[in-house]
């Protein structure tokens, strides 16, 4: 079956999806139930609307546009990802897999592709932990991996909780209802850049992804003594920005002990009270990511760091509070899907490779529920997360023809 992906039309559409952003080009933010996320939503929608699929959306807003197959009470064939946006970040993260997922479906239209089994693209809200301080919200939740209590409680940086936020985004019905059954999707694969330089390096087009590592996040407060920068003496002090410094190197530390080079920790938030340069930090917010193929591994550096913040706590008389928002396990992709997709990616002619996955994805939580695999692209010098994020046309254009290959064997 020839699979003709038309480049031009992914293109546009990723160029359209960019410019709603909060920032100016080539940066993109987009926060999950701002206005440029919702204005964002509502051009994916019409997109999958005018390619003539059926779309509905969960009381989380994840969206899920279906094509539906000769067999419809089958479990379904997913794909997807996410299209909201750190802040100051680029146009390629999540979104290839959501307007690449569709047009994977176009093109077997057009091909003639006639699926046995429903095929379904689903847009994940809220990937990103920049709103809530968890990734993955609508996939967690989608995957029953955070019950809808513990959903119900989460609350953004202004203090307005998931409900309300929803709510006023115009996502109500109960939370509860978004979990989806083990059992409702056959397969699930999701296409992504793959935000490191590997595939770039070796001059692969194609990683197959056979493991995705295991996220954990912590929010550190620390409060000491504020005061006046020039009257308080040295000895006198408890200074909270520096307890926080010291919690940074020992997590620096811990994570490089490990010896292990996929063993990554960032303290990627330090938010200090009041600000001011003539005025003592009192308060420090800190946001911490810990990752590792290898759980117990990761698990070691966050009890480092729970050992750094009471050693800290008691030398410098501070009070330290640390809380866990979520320490996930890493996922192994399913043999099965990887291997349809090898079998997509030789049936095309591309080279690939098999590789582990560093970054999250929506598809470490939907491999709790279903068989999943994930398809990555190269980008320019494994850049991520970043407005210089790049990957080429050419690239995005082979991956969406493995995908499709690769739903067309999956859905029968
Ligand atoms: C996803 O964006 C991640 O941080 O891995
Ligand atoms: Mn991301
Ligand atoms: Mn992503």
């Amino acid at each position: 079956m020839d699979l003709k992906v038309n480049e031009g039309r992914v293109m546009d559409e990723l160029e359209r999806l960019a410019e709603f952003s909060d920032t100016p080009a080539p940066a993109v933010t987009r926060v999950v139930f701002s206005q440029a996320d919702m204005d964002a939503r509502r051009f994916v929608k019409d997109e999958c609307a005018g390619a003539g699929l059926a779309v509905h959306e969960d009381a989380i807003g994840n969206m899920f546009a279906r094509w539906a197959g000769s067999e419809p009470e089958l479990p379904a064939v997913g794909t997807g990802s996410h299209i909201d946006a750190i802040p100051h970040s680029g146009r390629y993260d999540g979104t290839v897999g959501v307007l690449g997922g569709l047009e994977a479906i176009r093109v077997l239209r057009e091909a003639g592709f006639r699926p046995r089994r429903c095929i379904e693209l689903v847009m994940f809200t809220a990937e990103e932990p920049t709103r809530f301080g968890i990734g993955c919200l609508g996939s967690r939740m989608l995957s029953g991996s955070l019950e809808a209590g513990a959903g119900e409680r989460l609350k953004d940086g202004d203090g307005r909780s998931l409900n309300q936020v929803r709510q006023g985004a115009g996502f109500d019905g109960s939370l509860g209802a978004v979990r989806l059954p083990r059992g409702h999707y056959h397969a699930f694969v999701e296409l992504h850049i793959e935000q490191g330089p590997l595939l770039e390096r070796k001059q692969i087009p194609l990683g197959v992804v056979t493991a995705i590592a295991a996220p954990a996040s912590i929010r550190i407060i620390i409060e000491g003594e504020g005061g006046h920068a020039g009257a308080v003496l040295m000895p006198a002090r408890r200074d909270a920005f520096l307890g926080a410094c010291e919690i940074a190197l020992a997590l620096e530390a811990a994570a490089k002990a490990t010896g292990a080079i996929d063993t990554v920790a960032t303290t990627g938030v330090c938010q200090v009270f009041p600000g001011a340069v003539n005025s003592i930090p009192s308060r420090v917010q800190l946001a911490v990511d810990v990752r590792d193929i290898d759980e117990t591994r990761r698990d070691q550096v966050l009890n480092a760091l729970a050992q750094a913040c009471e050693t800290v706590a008691a030398t410098r008389g501070l009070k330290v509070e640390r809380e866990v928002l979520n320490a996930d396990s890493p996922a192994i992709c399913d043999a099965t899907v990887v291997e349809s997709l090898t079998a997509a990616c030789e049936e095309q002619g591309a080279k690939f490779d098999k590789m582990v996955s560093r970054a999250y994805h929506d598809s470490l939580f939907v491999s709790r529920i279903a068989p999943a695999a994930m398809l990555f692209i190269p980008c320019r010098a494994g850049v991520s997360h970043r407005p210089d994020e790049y990957a080429s046309p050419e690239d995005i254009t082979r991956g969406i023809g493995v995908l499709a290959a690769a739903l067309r064997r999956l859905a029968g």
